[in-house]
């Protein structure tokens, strides 16, 4: 029998990305324990719907029998070879059944450990690509503001939130984001045709502002994820693939979040949006999140170019220990099988409008001041009081809700003032409106918090009058 790993309650010794330092060990983050389909179970046994689906990412539900076998009898079979020198039958299997269900001629893989480095590949793949083609000037990236595509070096100067940006250090003059399409920032009184035509500007006077001739590629997410799932204007995307396609630059879809049925298909580029991109990046539904992959797809015309430029070698010297690891590509050809098998795609095609549906009756709310999402992915804003910016009680909105959430039986994950939802594929109607239900009562508790707290504050500023009252 084995021994059970003592877990202490107190968890001073990992540093949990985006932690506090200053705070390490003073957080009282939920312990969770064991997971079966769309629910978790903590230490006490309290079972909670992950809505959130871990971090966009166990698209297939939790606790698979046939992804736990999968993973078992390849490391029984073969651990592990070196990507260099060798390869292997699920590698090679997966990266084919990628080729195959990917966009248009999006059919050569790159396999990576997680989404920061299959971007970050991506991008090297870029320099790479133009330092072939003589281009050696032809580097610079635009981004979109609070878009995320990663935790390295180059990945994290890529992503484009103000707020991540105060204490590290980032690449100099390489990046530049433009603002997100976000519908909330059309002004009033402009067309939806007039909002379009200022994002895409956006995009082209930046162009114009660093030079056609030194910039290589534009990085966008289908829809801003993290950022606070962003829905751009329609025909956003295809507009920008146009901008790029005349001033010689690639495309880069970021699919790490809507790959993998997020928004009802295999990826989103061209199924939703009507883009065949030149390089998509892929993680977390890519394997469910069972084990740690990412991956980037590259076009044949890309890599056609590259073979004619190439001469006799073309090396891109660039890769991973982890690089198309066979236990991780058994996971991804398990879990596309399982996606495939069971029609999840098809199945969050229905539900994803459904949820999007019943979240929208939260609107009624005082301090929901939007909802808002695609697919399985969702988002709901709030503020204490619409416009006050009362940045103190905004900042922890998120946080308050998915704290009364929890006790509920739900988890959410707080964004700053935002709620985000993206639930496993696998969920059911029913499922959601517990899911609806929940964050009702937890939005709803948090704002008599907020009552709360105004009153006791301003019974303490009327019996301390200002100096100037
Ligand atoms: C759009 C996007 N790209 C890249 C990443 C980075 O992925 P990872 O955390 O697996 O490195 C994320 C992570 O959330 C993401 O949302």
């Amino acid at each position: 029998m084995s021994t059970p790993v003592k877990v202490k309650q107190q968890d001073n010794q990992f540093i949990h990305p985006w932690d506090d330092i200053v705070k390490i060990g003073d957080h009282k983050r939920t312990l969770l324990s064991r997971g079966e389909g769309v629910y978790v179970h903590d230490s006490e046994g309290n079972r909670l719907l992950d809505a959130p689906a871990g971090m966009w990412c166990v698209n297939i539900g939790h606790g698979r029998e046939e992804m736990a076998q999968a993973i078992h009898d390849q490391i029984m079979d073969l651990t592990y070879v070196s990507p260099w020198s060798m390869t292997t039958s699920p590698a090679a299997r997966f990266a084919a059944m990628l080729a195959a269900v990917s966009p248009g001629d999006l059919n050569n893989v790159f396999f990576t450990t997680g989404g920061s480095t299959a971007v970050d590949s991506a991008l090297r793949f870029v320099q790479f690509y133009n330092n072939m083609r003589g281009k050696r000037e032809k580097k610079h990236i635009i981004a979109q503001k609070r878009g995320y595509h990663g935790s390295t070096f180059l990945t994290g100067s890529v992503s484009g939130k103000e707020r991540d940006k105060s204490n590290l250090d980032f690449v100099e003059g390489l990046v530049h984001h433009i603002d997100a399409p976000h519908p909330l920032l059309k002004p009033e009184g402009q067309s939806e045709a007039e909002f379009l035509d200022a994002c895409v500007g956006n995009l082209e006077n930046m162009i114009a502002e660093v030079g056609a001739d030194k910039c290589a590629v534009f990085v966008a997410e289908p829809i801003l994820a993290s950022g606070g799932v962003i829905v751009p204007p329609e025909g956003y995307h295809q507009r920008c693939l146009e901008v790029c396609r005349k001033n010689d630059m690639l495309y880069l879809s970021d699919e790490v979040v809507t790959g993998f049925g997020r928004l009802g298909y295999c990826f989103a580029s061209e199924d939703v949006f009507g883009i065949q991109p030149d390089l998509i990046t892929t993680a977390k539904g890519l394997t469910s999140g069972y084990v740690p992959m990412g991956a980037f797809l590259v076009s044949d015309r890309l890599i056609q170019e590259i073979k004619d430029l190439g001469g006799d070698s073309a090396v891109f010297s660039n890769g991973f220990t982890y690089s198309g690891h066979p236990v991780a590509a058994a996971a991804g050809i398990k879990n596309l099988e399982i996606m495939q098998r069971e029609e999840l795609f098809e199945q969050a095609r229905e539900t994803g409008p459904y949820m999007q549906q019943q979240l929208q009756t939260l609107r009624d709310i005082p301090i929901v001041t939007d909802v808002r999402g695609m697919g399985l992915m969702a988002c709901v804003e709030c503020e204490v009081e619409e416009g006050s910016r009362d940045l103190v009680m905004d900042l922890a909105l998120g946080s308050r809700i998915d704290k009364h959430c929890q006790k509920m039986g739900l988890i959410v994950r707080p964004l700053i003032n935002m709620c985000v939802m993206s639930p496993p594929l696998t969920i059911t109607y029913e499922q959601i409106d517990e899911m609806v239900a929940i964050l009702r009562k937890g939005i709803l508790l948090a704002m008599q918090d907020i009552e709360n707290e105004k009153n006791s504050r301003g019974s303490a500023d009327s019996r301390h009058p200002s100096p100037t009252a």
